[in-house]
């Protein structure tokens, strides 16, 4: 793992968004695996910034989103798909048709999450894969299990995950119980993978993740097997890495 040290949120936000900026121009047809919640907005906010300066195009980029949450449509404000098309593809030039976000709208799980990894097989899996990591270590909506997951599956959410994702929601009741995500296989096939991590309340997590067993209780554990992977951590959120 490689490890980049930044200060704070602006300085994470600022750095992850200039290596996949970077890939993005190396590479045009770019596969991307984007995340969401409260890490990569600034990411995003930058990745903006950067389309809009004329610094990057997005024209043949395809991306494909970890997780959605089960029994939400792309139009709802509170589905992930509604909030990537917000907080990114609303404001870049990336072809609709090249945005892949696993179907909450449909109730087959079964198809939903096999037509899912059929999509990202054809794609060849991801280039780059975004990733934030839960306070329970969880990666998309893998968490702490058994065994660790394969391909895109339905997961019941954990406790401490819905009281995580309330914030975004009127009350905690409306958080759903269930989501499709990618499994950790699929995000351990992407050739480079990109951790973003800032705050103290990560640094437990990060800490597991980097230095504890490799071990399904902390999914992100895997990646310390992945041959490519870059930390971009805030000195809170390293805390604990002494
Ligand atoms: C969301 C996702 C989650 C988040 C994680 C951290 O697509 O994959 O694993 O990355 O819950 O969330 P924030 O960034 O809100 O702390």
């Amino acid at each position: 793992m490689k490890l980049i040290r930044v200060r704070d949120y602006e300085d994470m936000s600022r750095k992850v968004a200039n290596i996949i900026g970077a890939h993005i121009i190396l590479k045009p047809t770019t596969v991307l695996g984007l995340a969401t919640g409260t890490t990569p907005i600034g990411t995003y906010q930058r990745l903006i910034k950067g389309y809009e300066d004329g610094d990057l195009d997005f024209s043949q980029v395809r991306s494909y989103n970890l997780d959605e949450y089960r029994g939400l449509t792309h139009e709802d404000p509170q589905s992930y798909h509604y909030f990537m098309n917000d907080q990114l593809f609303n404001h870049v030039n990336i072809d609709p048709s090249n945005v892949h976000v696993p179907d909450g709208a449909n109730p087959d799980a079964d198809a939903a999450c096999s037509e899912y990894d059929r999509m990202v097989e054809e794609a060849g899996y991801c280039d780059l894969q975004l990733l934030g990591i839960g306070r329970n270590g969880h990666i998309g909506f893998n968490e702490p299990d058994e065994v660790f997951s394969k391909g895109t599956h339905c997961v019941d959410l954990t406790q401490s995950t819905i009281e995580a994702n309330a914030r975004l929601f009127e009350r905690e009741e409306d958080v759903p119980r269930q989501a499709y995500t990618m499994g950790t296989q699929t995000i351990m096939n992407a050739r480079l993978i990109v951790m973003a991590v800032t705050g103290e309340n990560k640094a437990q997590a990060l800490h597991d993740m980097c230095y504890g067993p490799v071990t399904p209780q902390c999914p992100a554990s895997i990646l310390q097997l992945h041959p490519n992977v870059i930390v971009v951590a805030d000195e809170a959120a390293l805390s604990l890495c002494k």
